[in-house]
């Protein structure tokens, strides 16, 4: 499908940001959906625009408020018509051992990680339904897969994000709609350039490519997963993470 409404959260960040410019170059129309008002109509503004659409928009949403979600949906859907693609990539951490994680820090990762995906996916999902076709790709993580240390929001968001995932497959698979998720590995963003240098390149040695990923490298996966060539995978999770796990 030529010129698809691809809605990305957290558009104005790392990932979000290079797979929004990879949508766009090919074509399609994106939202960058992200609570970050500057970075976001910036992201917007340097994409290419593809002739005879109606370009891009940004929307301003906190994914972690319902209402915030819905009414960003409904702008879209004023805007553009329809919604052929969303990819819940928005993300947060708030990092701390088991023993010294806040409540706090559990609900803020909760809030954003994994009620920011069951929002997005509810407020898209009768759009897509009447359309009877539509994507859904949801941004997990290898820590969600293998657990991480300091992690235990963040893994526990990104392991419920792969059971909905599975769960949504299931369900919408027979109205034509597909959903997948993709696990990055360590990608050179904001998220992994908080850390010290040196457990950055204790990382590096753990892959076997030797590595960081790219934030491209997770966009191309966003938009294969969108694309014809993906027309028979439904409910797998991609691990993009440069041989981190084998
Ligand atoms: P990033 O921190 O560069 O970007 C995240 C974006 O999400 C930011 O633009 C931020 O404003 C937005 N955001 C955060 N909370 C929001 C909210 N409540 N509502 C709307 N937008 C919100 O992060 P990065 O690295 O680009 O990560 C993207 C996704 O990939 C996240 O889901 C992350 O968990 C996942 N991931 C990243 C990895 C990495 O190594 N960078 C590894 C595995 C997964």
């Amino acid at each position: 499908m030529a010129n698809k409404v691809v809605v990305i959260t957290g558009a104005a960040g790392g990932i979000g940001s290079a797979a929004a410019r990879l949508f766009a170059e090919q074509g399609d129309s994106v939202v960058v959906a992200d609570y970050v008002e500057d970075v976001g109509q910036k992201t917007v503004d340097s994409l290419h625009v593809a002739e005879g659409t109606k370009g891009h928009l940004f929307v301003q949403v906190d994914v972690s408020n319902s209402e915030s979600v819905n009414a960003m949906v409904e702008n879209v859907l004023r805007h553009f018509g329809r919604i052929d693609v969303l990819v819940n990539n928005a993300g947060i951490t708030r990092d701390a051992m088991f023993r010294k994680m806040t409540e706090e820090q559990w609900h803020q990762v909760m809030n954003v990680n994994l009620n920011g995906v069951f929002y997005c996916g509810k407020a898209v999902l009768p759009a897509m339904l009447e359309q009877g076709h539509g994507i859904i790709i949801n941004t997990s993580s290898v820590v969600g897969v293998h657990g991480n240390i300091g992690q235990t929001n963040y893994a526990a968001t990104k392991s419920a994000v792969i059971g909905m995932t599975k769960t949504w497959a299931k369900e919408l698979g027979p109205k034509g709609i597909r959903v997948n998720a993709v696990a990055p590995g360590f990608i050179n963003t904001a998220m992994v350039a908080n850390m010290p240098e040196k457990i950055i390149d204790q990382l590096k040695e753990k892959v076997a490519l030797r590595r960081l990923g790219e934030p491209e490298d997770i966009g191309k996966a966003y938009v294969f997963l969108s694309s014809e060539d993906a027309s028979y995978i439904n409910g797998t999770v991609l691990e993009v993470n440069g041989g981190l796990t084998i």
